[in-house]
């Protein structure tokens, strides 16, 4: 895909990740739909992607949009998406991006007693935001690829934890579930010349992980093989690869200095 006037929406596209990946893309050039639950962050984040693109010297007008919508929402997320398309006039790319944590073990016990147990709205925020937002994002926007016969591409962003994290069986289950259904995608999808992949980022330095514990960070940044946490741009150089380059597809990228759970 050449990224010059391609139209990307990016969920989550607000802060962190999202932001990162947004800003790297519109300095290639793209139209970026931001999707974020955060309307007033979102405002801030086209300012900053529109700076970025016209430091490179691009200078689309209208190219950089907000659509505040929770994407976990049915209603909202088919409103939105008609939306883009008829303000873009078409839709290239998805990226599944937003994401939430609600961490806890399954259970906490002292002396052989049960004290606390990870709640059921633990568990189903987690699975809103992180799977089926994307089933609902990636079928709506995967409509209108179809029904336009440009095709398309889409990237969701996994984690490392979709390996099966202590402390994260909400997350887990969310994300070894995404990865899943990118390999489905990427088979359903082929035919309509629409590509799927997903990235599987490590430790990265986010508003996400900048809420854990000094020690916890320390303690987790000493396990990676490469020392250090990853950067935000790091995540969108794969994503950038991954919509550029038209055989990639059903794979996951996994971007984590080296780090296995
Ligand atoms: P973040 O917390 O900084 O940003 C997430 C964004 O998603 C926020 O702007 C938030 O408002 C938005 N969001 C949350 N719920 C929403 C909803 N229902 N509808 C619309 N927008 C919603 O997180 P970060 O670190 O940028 O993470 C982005 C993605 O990368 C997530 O899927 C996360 O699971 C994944 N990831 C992050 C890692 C990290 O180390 N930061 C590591 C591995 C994966």
């Amino acid at each position: 895909m050449n990224l010059n006037n391609a139209v990307i929406a990016i969920t989550g596209g607000a802060q962190g990740l999202g932001l990162a990946m947004a800003c790297r893309l519109a300095a290639q050039g793209a139209r970026i739909a931001l999707l974020d639950i955060n309307a007033e962050r979102l405002s801030e984040a086209v300012e900053l992607c529109d700076q970025a693109a016209r430091k490179a010297g691009f200078g689309h007008p209208h190219a950089i949009a907000a659509y505040p919508c929770n994407v976990a929402n049915e209603d909202q997320v088919e409103s939105v998406f008609a939306n883009i398309v008829s303000d873009y006039g078409q839709l290239d790319g998805l990226v599944n991006n937003a994401g939430v944590l609600r961490d806890g073990l399954l259970l906490k016990a002292r002396d052989g007693e049960v004290t606390d147990r990870l709640s059921l709205s633990q568990w189903q925020t987690v699975i809103d935001v992180n799977l089926t937002a994307p089933f609902l994002c990636t079928r709506a926007a995967a409509t209108h690829m179809v029904n336009s016969g440009r095709g398309g591409s889409i990237v969701n962003i996994c984690s490392i934890s979709m390996a099966g994290n202590m402390g994260q069986s909400n997350y887990s289950a969310a994300k070894a579930g995404l990865a899943a259904m990118t390999v489905v995608w990427a088979k359903e999808l082929a035919r309509h010349q629409i590509r799927v992949n997903g990235i599987a980022p490590g430790f990265i330095a986010t508003d996400m992980t900048s809420h854990m514990k000094p020690e916890a960070l320390e303690k987790m940044t000493r396990q990676i093989p490469l020392q250090r946490m990853g950067a935000a741009d790091e995540i969108a150089h794969a994503l950038q690869f991954l919509l550029e380059n038209d055989y990639m597809s059903g794979r996951m990228v996994e971007v984590d200095g080296g780090l296995r759970l």
